[in-house]
Protein backbone atom coordinates (compact mmCIF):
# COMPACT_ATOMS: atom_id res chain seq x y z
CA UNK A 1 0.00 0.00 0.00
CA UNK A 2 1.49 3.31 -1.09
CA UNK A 3 0.92 6.14 0.63
CA UNK A 4 2.11 9.12 -0.87
CA UNK A 5 2.37 12.00 2.43
CA UNK A 6 2.42 15.64 1.93
CA UNK A 7 4.40 18.57 3.59
CA UNK A 8 4.74 21.98 3.05
CA UNK A 9 5.20 24.68 6.27
CA UNK A 10 6.48 24.86 9.41
CA UNK A 11 3.81 23.10 11.63
CA UNK A 12 3.63 20.32 9.25
CA UNK A 13 6.88 18.73 10.16
CA UNK A 14 6.04 18.11 13.95
CA UNK A 15 2.75 16.61 12.41
CA UNK A 16 4.25 14.17 9.64
CA UNK A 17 7.52 13.28 11.81
CA UNK A 18 5.46 10.48 14.01
CA UNK A 19 3.44 9.34 11.36
CA UNK A 20 6.91 8.76 8.95
CA UNK A 21 8.11 6.49 11.74
CA UNK A 22 4.96 4.77 12.09
CA UNK A 23 4.43 3.97 8.70
CA UNK A 24 8.15 2.78 8.73
CA UNK A 25 7.10 0.07 11.24
CA UNK A 26 4.63 -1.50 9.09
CA UNK A 27 6.06 -3.81 6.25
CA UNK A 28 2.63 -3.19 4.53
CA UNK A 29 3.15 0.47 4.07
CA UNK A 30 5.26 2.01 1.59
CA UNK A 31 5.21 5.80 2.29
CA UNK A 32 6.49 8.29 0.21
CA UNK A 33 7.13 12.07 1.67
CA UNK A 34 6.72 14.92 -0.87
CA UNK A 35 7.72 18.64 0.16
CA UNK A 36 5.74 21.20 -1.53
CA UNK A 37 8.76 23.89 -0.70
CA UNK A 38 5.88 26.33 0.08
CA UNK A 39 7.81 26.86 3.63
CA UNK A 40 12.07 27.12 2.59
CA UNK A 41 13.91 28.61 4.93
CA UNK A 42 16.61 26.32 7.07
CA UNK A 43 15.09 27.68 10.15
CA UNK A 44 11.20 27.15 8.98
CA UNK A 45 12.48 23.51 7.16
CA UNK A 46 15.59 21.81 7.06
CA UNK A 47 16.20 22.23 10.45
CA UNK A 48 13.17 20.42 11.78
CA UNK A 49 13.71 17.01 9.40
CA UNK A 50 17.14 17.11 11.09
CA UNK A 51 15.90 17.80 14.66
CA UNK A 52 12.72 15.90 14.39
CA UNK A 53 14.41 12.65 12.46
CA UNK A 54 12.33 13.25 9.42
CA UNK A 55 13.50 11.17 6.07
CA UNK A 56 14.69 13.00 3.83
CA UNK A 57 11.53 13.89 1.52
CA UNK A 58 11.80 11.38 -1.56
CA UNK A 59 10.20 15.09 -3.79
CA UNK A 60 10.81 18.57 -2.84
CA UNK A 61 8.37 20.75 -5.72
CA UNK A 62 10.15 24.10 -4.71
CA UNK A 63 7.41 25.97 -4.82
CA UNK A 64 8.04 29.22 -2.20
CA UNK A 65 6.46 32.18 -1.71
CA UNK A 66 3.11 34.02 -3.70
CA UNK A 67 -0.14 34.91 -3.27
CA UNK A 68 -3.01 32.58 -2.41
CA UNK A 69 -3.92 32.10 -5.88
CA UNK A 70 -0.46 31.86 -6.97
CA UNK A 71 0.97 29.28 -4.39
CA UNK A 72 -1.79 27.08 -4.53
CA UNK A 73 -2.06 26.62 -8.44
CA UNK A 74 2.08 26.29 -8.61
CA UNK A 75 1.54 23.29 -5.76
CA UNK A 76 -1.00 22.14 -7.88
CA UNK A 77 0.93 22.00 -11.22
CA UNK A 78 3.63 20.75 -9.86
CA UNK A 79 2.09 17.76 -7.74
CA UNK A 80 -0.45 16.63 -10.54
CA UNK A 81 2.44 14.79 -12.43
CA UNK A 82 3.84 13.31 -8.97
CA UNK A 83 0.42 11.59 -8.34
CA UNK A 84 -0.04 10.40 -11.87
CA UNK A 85 3.89 8.92 -11.84
CA UNK A 86 3.44 7.34 -8.48
CA UNK A 87 0.08 6.42 -8.51
CA UNK A 88 -0.70 5.95 -4.77
CA UNK A 89 -3.24 4.25 -2.71
CA UNK A 90 -3.92 7.41 -0.82
CA UNK A 91 -2.44 10.72 -0.35
CA UNK A 92 -2.07 12.04 3.06
CA UNK A 93 -2.43 15.53 3.74
CA UNK A 94 -2.11 17.29 7.42
CA UNK A 95 -3.26 20.54 8.57
CA UNK A 96 -4.35 23.72 7.01
CA UNK A 97 -2.09 25.22 5.09
CA UNK A 98 -1.97 25.86 1.33
CA UNK A 99 -0.26 22.82 0.69
CA UNK A 100 -2.95 20.63 2.07
CA UNK A 101 -5.67 22.41 0.11
CA UNK A 102 -3.56 22.17 -3.18
CA UNK A 103 -2.26 18.52 -2.98
CA UNK A 104 -5.66 17.16 -1.43
CA UNK A 105 -7.57 18.78 -4.55
CA UNK A 106 -4.71 17.35 -6.86
CA UNK A 107 -5.28 13.80 -5.57
CA UNK A 108 -9.51 13.63 -5.10
CA UNK A 109 -9.28 14.81 -9.10
CA UNK A 110 -7.14 12.23 -10.19
CA UNK A 111 -9.33 9.67 -8.07
CA UNK A 112 -6.90 9.62 -5.08
CA UNK A 113 -8.73 8.72 -1.65
CA UNK A 114 -7.26 11.54 0.20
CA UNK A 115 -6.58 11.29 3.97
CA UNK A 116 -6.83 14.63 6.38
CA UNK A 117 -4.77 14.12 9.53
CA UNK A 118 -5.68 17.31 12.02
CA UNK A 119 -9.43 16.94 10.64
CA UNK A 120 -12.55 19.47 11.16
CA UNK A 121 -11.18 22.26 13.71
CA UNK A 122 -13.51 25.19 12.94
CA UNK A 123 -12.90 28.92 13.88
CA UNK A 124 -15.79 29.70 12.50
CA UNK A 125 -14.19 33.32 11.10
CA UNK A 126 -13.99 32.89 7.33
CA UNK A 127 -11.58 35.84 6.54
CA UNK A 128 -9.37 33.64 7.75
CA UNK A 129 -7.04 32.06 4.99
CA UNK A 130 -6.89 28.23 6.83
CA UNK A 131 -11.06 28.26 8.07
CA UNK A 132 -11.18 27.75 4.17
CA UNK A 133 -8.24 25.28 3.37
CA UNK A 134 -10.07 23.40 6.30
CA UNK A 135 -13.22 23.46 5.26
CA UNK A 136 -12.54 22.53 1.40
CA UNK A 137 -9.90 19.87 2.57
CA UNK A 138 -12.51 18.32 4.72
CA UNK A 139 -15.41 18.20 2.27
CA UNK A 140 -13.14 16.27 -0.40
CA UNK A 141 -11.72 13.60 2.34
CA UNK A 142 -12.18 10.31 2.22
CA UNK A 143 -10.85 9.22 5.92
CA UNK A 144 -10.85 12.29 8.42
CA UNK A 145 -8.45 12.07 11.83
CA UNK A 146 -9.55 14.05 14.18
CA UNK A 147 -7.55 15.51 17.38
CA UNK A 148 -10.49 17.08 19.54
CA UNK A 149 -14.39 15.88 19.74
CA UNK A 150 -15.45 19.43 18.21
CA UNK A 151 -13.52 18.59 15.44
CA UNK A 152 -15.58 15.78 14.96
CA UNK A 153 -18.89 17.45 15.98
CA UNK A 154 -18.00 20.10 13.30
CA UNK A 155 -17.86 17.46 10.37
CA UNK A 156 -20.75 15.49 11.27
CA UNK A 157 -22.82 18.96 11.60
CA UNK A 158 -21.38 19.40 7.76
CA UNK A 159 -22.85 16.14 6.78
CA UNK A 160 -20.08 14.26 6.68
CA UNK A 161 -20.49 10.31 7.25
CA UNK A 162 -19.75 9.31 10.33
CA UNK A 163 -18.06 5.90 9.01
CA UNK A 164 -15.14 8.43 7.42
CA UNK A 165 -14.32 10.13 10.97
CA UNK A 166 -11.52 8.65 13.45
CA UNK A 167 -11.00 10.72 16.67
CA UNK A 168 -7.92 9.39 17.58
CA UNK A 169 -5.88 12.41 19.21
CA UNK A 170 -3.11 14.55 18.45
CA UNK A 171 0.60 13.87 16.64
CA UNK A 172 1.76 17.01 16.99
CA UNK A 173 1.23 16.18 20.86
CA UNK A 174 3.42 12.41 19.82
CA UNK A 175 6.34 14.69 18.79
CA UNK A 176 6.31 16.83 21.86
CA UNK A 177 6.20 13.89 23.89
CA UNK A 178 8.92 11.85 22.35
CA UNK A 179 11.26 15.53 22.06
CA UNK A 180 10.95 16.42 25.48
CA UNK A 181 13.84 15.22 26.90
CA UNK A 182 16.07 15.99 23.67
CA UNK A 183 14.55 19.85 24.70
CA UNK A 184 15.98 19.83 28.27
CA UNK A 185 19.16 19.69 26.85
CA UNK A 186 19.18 22.49 25.38
CA UNK A 187 21.31 25.51 26.29
CA UNK A 188 19.01 28.51 25.17
CA UNK A 189 17.94 29.62 28.39
CA UNK A 190 21.93 29.96 29.01
CA UNK A 191 22.22 31.27 25.88
CA UNK A 192 19.88 34.19 25.78
CA UNK A 193 20.83 34.71 29.64
CA UNK A 194 16.97 33.66 30.56
CA UNK A 195 15.60 32.68 33.97
CA UNK A 196 13.73 29.75 34.33
CA UNK A 197 10.09 31.19 34.91
CA UNK A 198 11.55 34.53 34.70
CA UNK A 199 10.23 35.38 30.57
CA UNK A 200 7.13 35.30 28.45
CA UNK A 201 7.71 33.82 25.02
CA UNK A 202 5.80 35.17 21.69
CA UNK A 203 5.05 34.61 18.61
CA UNK A 204 2.77 36.04 15.98
CA UNK A 205 2.07 35.49 12.40
CA UNK A 206 -1.91 35.52 11.49
CA UNK A 207 -1.87 37.93 8.71
CA UNK A 208 -5.13 39.05 10.84
CA UNK A 209 -2.57 40.38 13.46
CA UNK A 210 0.24 41.18 11.29
CA UNK A 211 -0.45 42.54 8.35
CA UNK A 212 -2.07 45.77 9.41
CA UNK A 213 -0.16 48.67 10.95
CA UNK A 214 -3.16 49.44 12.70
CA UNK A 215 -3.17 46.18 14.73
CA UNK A 216 0.31 45.20 14.96
CA UNK A 217 1.02 49.05 16.23
CA UNK A 218 -1.23 48.21 19.52
CA UNK A 219 0.35 44.79 19.79
CA UNK A 220 3.74 46.06 19.92
CA UNK A 221 1.74 48.36 22.48
CA UNK A 222 0.90 45.85 24.65
CA UNK A 223 4.39 43.62 24.40
CA UNK A 224 6.36 47.42 25.37
CA UNK A 225 4.40 47.04 28.68
CA UNK A 226 4.39 43.63 29.59
CA UNK A 227 8.63 43.43 28.65
CA UNK A 228 8.92 46.16 31.34
CA UNK A 229 7.51 43.74 33.88
CA UNK A 230 9.30 40.67 32.29
CA UNK A 231 11.36 39.73 29.27
CA UNK A 232 9.94 38.85 26.40
CA UNK A 233 11.61 36.39 23.73
CA UNK A 234 10.01 36.73 20.33
CA UNK A 235 10.96 34.40 17.45
CA UNK A 236 9.93 36.12 14.51
CA UNK A 237 8.13 34.33 11.62
CA UNK A 238 9.33 36.07 8.24
CA UNK A 239 6.42 37.24 7.57
CA UNK A 240 6.31 39.30 10.81
CA UNK A 241 9.42 40.49 10.28
CA UNK A 242 8.86 41.96 7.23
CA UNK A 243 6.01 43.51 8.55
CA UNK A 244 7.56 45.23 11.47
CA UNK A 245 10.16 46.33 8.70
CA UNK A 246 7.61 47.80 6.39
CA UNK A 247 5.31 49.38 8.92
CA UNK A 248 8.52 51.39 10.61
CA UNK A 249 7.88 49.70 14.00
CA UNK A 250 11.48 47.56 14.14
CA UNK A 251 13.38 50.46 15.44
CA UNK A 252 10.80 50.94 17.80
CA UNK A 253 11.22 47.45 18.80
CA UNK A 254 15.38 47.51 18.43
CA UNK A 255 14.81 50.62 21.61
CA UNK A 256 12.66 48.18 23.71
CA UNK A 257 15.40 46.60 26.32
CA UNK A 258 13.53 43.39 27.08
CA UNK A 259 11.57 42.91 23.97
CA UNK A 260 14.10 40.15 22.17
CA UNK A 261 13.74 39.89 18.57
CA UNK A 262 14.92 36.17 16.90
CA UNK A 263 14.79 34.38 13.86
CA UNK A 264 12.61 31.00 14.30
CA UNK A 265 14.35 28.70 16.52
CA UNK A 266 14.62 25.05 16.08
CA UNK A 267 11.90 22.53 17.61
CA UNK A 268 14.09 21.60 20.56
CA UNK A 269 15.05 25.41 21.58
CA UNK A 270 11.32 26.40 21.62
CA UNK A 271 10.06 23.15 23.14
CA UNK A 272 12.69 24.35 26.19
CA UNK A 273 11.90 27.70 26.02
CA UNK A 274 8.03 27.33 25.88
CA UNK A 275 8.58 24.55 29.28
CA UNK A 276 10.13 27.26 30.75
CA UNK A 277 8.52 30.43 30.49
CA UNK A 278 5.99 31.85 32.62
CA UNK A 279 3.48 32.54 30.05
CA UNK A 280 2.88 32.05 26.06
CA UNK A 281 1.74 34.93 23.89
CA UNK A 282 0.85 33.35 20.51
CA UNK A 283 -1.78 33.69 17.72
CA UNK A 284 -0.18 29.97 16.65
CA UNK A 285 -2.25 27.28 16.48
CA UNK A 286 -0.34 24.13 17.36
CA UNK A 287 1.38 26.49 20.27
CA UNK A 288 -2.09 26.81 22.35
CA UNK A 289 -1.99 23.07 22.04
CA UNK A 290 2.05 22.53 23.09
CA UNK A 291 1.01 24.79 25.80
CA UNK A 292 -1.56 23.35 26.90
CA UNK A 293 0.39 20.07 27.63
CA UNK A 294 3.25 21.62 29.09
CA UNK A 295 0.79 23.41 31.64
CA UNK A 296 2.81 26.83 30.20
CA UNK A 297 -0.53 29.37 30.58
CA UNK A 298 -1.15 30.51 26.91
CA UNK A 299 -2.84 34.12 26.11
CA UNK A 300 -3.98 33.59 22.75
CA UNK A 301 -3.81 36.69 20.53
CA UNK A 302 -7.43 36.16 18.96
CA UNK A 303 -10.83 36.26 18.76
CA UNK A 304 -11.42 32.95 18.05
CA UNK A 305 -9.53 29.50 18.17
CA UNK A 306 -9.87 26.13 16.06
CA UNK A 307 -8.93 24.62 19.26
CA UNK A 308 -11.82 25.41 21.70
CA UNK A 309 -10.28 22.11 23.54
CA UNK A 310 -7.25 24.34 25.31
CA UNK A 311 -10.00 26.38 26.41
CA UNK A 312 -11.92 23.81 27.73
CA UNK A 313 -8.52 22.15 29.49
CA UNK A 314 -8.24 25.29 31.22
CA UNK A 315 -4.63 26.23 29.80
CA UNK A 316 -5.96 28.43 26.95
CA UNK A 317 -7.78 31.81 26.96
CA UNK A 318 -8.63 34.14 24.06
CA UNK A 319 -7.65 37.36 24.95
CA UNK A 320 -8.18 39.31 21.44
CA UNK A 321 -6.36 41.97 19.88
CA UNK A 322 -6.87 44.77 22.28
CA UNK A 323 -3.86 46.25 24.36
CA UNK A 324 -6.02 47.18 27.58
CA UNK A 325 -7.67 43.08 27.46
CA UNK A 326 -4.12 42.08 26.67
CA UNK A 327 -2.89 43.30 29.64
CA UNK A 328 -5.69 42.25 32.10
CA UNK A 329 -5.62 38.89 31.13
CA UNK A 330 -1.37 39.26 31.25
CA UNK A 331 -1.26 40.72 35.30
CA UNK A 332 -3.78 37.73 36.48
CA UNK A 333 -1.35 35.37 34.77
CA UNK A 334 1.91 37.51 35.52
CA UNK A 335 0.33 37.07 39.77
CA UNK A 336 -0.13 33.34 39.53
CA UNK A 337 -3.51 33.29 38.83
CA UNK A 338 -4.41 30.46 36.92
CA UNK A 339 -5.78 27.31 36.89
CA UNK A 340 -3.74 24.16 35.77
CA UNK A 341 -4.62 22.55 32.51
CA UNK A 342 -6.36 19.01 31.68
CA UNK A 343 -4.85 16.89 29.35
CA UNK A 344 -7.30 16.64 26.43
CA UNK A 345 -8.78 13.13 25.87
CA UNK A 346 -6.58 10.62 23.98
CA UNK A 347 -3.31 13.34 23.79
CA UNK A 348 -0.95 10.70 25.31
CA UNK A 349 1.65 10.34 22.11
CA UNK A 350 -0.31 7.60 20.40
CA UNK A 351 -2.06 9.22 17.61
CA UNK A 352 0.20 8.69 14.78
CA UNK A 353 -0.07 4.81 15.89
CA UNK A 354 -3.58 4.99 16.16
CA UNK A 355 -4.37 6.34 12.68
CA UNK A 356 -1.63 4.14 11.18
CA UNK A 357 -3.66 1.12 12.34
CA UNK A 358 -6.97 2.43 10.88
CA UNK A 359 -5.41 3.45 7.68
CA UNK A 360 -4.03 -0.47 7.66
CA UNK A 361 -7.83 -1.31 7.64
CA UNK A 362 -9.34 1.22 5.90
CA UNK A 363 -7.51 1.12 2.80
C1 LIG B 1 1.60 29.61 6.53
C2 LIG B 1 0.20 29.05 6.63
C3 LIG B 1 -0.33 29.24 8.04
C4 LIG B 1 0.63 28.63 9.06
C5 LIG B 1 2.02 29.17 8.85
C6 LIG B 1 2.96 28.45 9.76
C7 LIG B 1 -1.18 29.23 4.61
C8 LIG B 1 -2.30 29.96 3.95
N1 LIG B 1 -0.71 29.76 5.74
O1 LIG B 1 1.54 31.00 6.76
O2 LIG B 1 -1.58 28.59 8.17
O3 LIG B 1 0.18 28.93 10.35
O4 LIG B 1 2.42 28.96 7.49
O5 LIG B 1 4.17 29.08 9.93
O6 LIG B 1 -0.76 28.22 4.11
N2 LIG B 1 8.66 33.31 4.12
C9 LIG B 1 10.02 33.29 4.16
N3 LIG B 1 10.65 32.08 4.28
C10 LIG B 1 9.99 30.91 4.35
C11 LIG B 1 8.60 30.93 4.31
C12 LIG B 1 7.94 32.14 4.20
O7 LIG B 1 10.67 34.34 4.09
O8 LIG B 1 10.65 29.86 4.46
C13 LIG B 1 7.95 34.62 4.04
C14 LIG B 1 7.68 35.04 2.59
O9 LIG B 1 7.83 36.41 2.52
C15 LIG B 1 6.21 34.69 2.43
C16 LIG B 1 5.65 34.91 3.83
O10 LIG B 1 6.71 34.53 4.71
O11 LIG B 1 5.56 35.47 1.48
C17 LIG B 1 4.42 34.09 4.11
O12 LIG B 1 4.62 32.70 3.86
P1 LIG B 1 3.37 31.74 3.51
O13 LIG B 1 3.81 30.34 3.47
O14 LIG B 1 2.63 32.26 2.33
O15 LIG B 1 2.39 31.97 4.71
P2 LIG B 1 2.68 31.95 6.27
O16 LIG B 1 2.38 33.28 6.81
O17 LIG B 1 4.02 31.37 6.51
N1 LIG C 1 7.93 26.52 16.50
C1 LIG C 1 9.31 26.33 16.45
N2 LIG C 1 10.12 27.44 16.42
C2 LIG C 1 9.63 28.70 16.43
C3 LIG C 1 8.22 28.87 16.49
C4 LIG C 1 7.41 27.76 16.51
O1 LIG C 1 9.79 25.21 16.46
O2 LIG C 1 10.42 29.66 16.39
C5 LIG C 1 7.06 25.32 16.47
C6 LIG C 1 6.04 25.19 17.58
O3 LIG C 1 6.59 24.54 18.71
C7 LIG C 1 4.96 24.34 16.92
C8 LIG C 1 4.98 24.83 15.48
O4 LIG C 1 6.26 25.44 15.30
O5 LIG C 1 5.33 22.97 16.95
C9 LIG C 1 3.88 25.82 15.23
O6 LIG C 1 4.01 26.35 13.97
P1 LIG C 1 3.39 27.76 13.54
O7 LIG C 1 3.09 28.57 14.75
O8 LIG C 1 4.28 28.32 12.51
O9 LIG C 1 2.06 27.33 12.79
P2 LIG C 1 0.54 27.09 13.22
O10 LIG C 1 0.52 26.02 14.24
O11 LIG C 1 -0.01 28.39 13.69
O12 LIG C 1 -0.10 26.70 11.93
Amino acid sequence: MKILNVVGARPNLMKIAPLMEAFAARREISPLLVHTGQHYDENMSDLFFRQLGIPEPDLNLGVGSGSHAVQTAEIMKAFEPVVLEHAPDAVLVVGDVNSTIACGTVAVKLGIPLVHVEAGLRSFDRSMPEEINRIITDAISDVLFCTEKSGVENLLAEGVAKEKIHLVGNVMIDTLMRHREKADASRVLENLELEEGRYAVLTLHRPANVDRRELLGPLVDAFEVIQRDLPVVFPAHPRTRARLQEFGLAERIAGLPDFRVLDPVGYLDFLKLMTSAKLVLTDSGGIQEEATILAVPCLTLRENTERPVTIEMGGNQLVGRDPERILKAYRKVASGDVPRPQVPPLWDGKAAGRIVEILSRAL
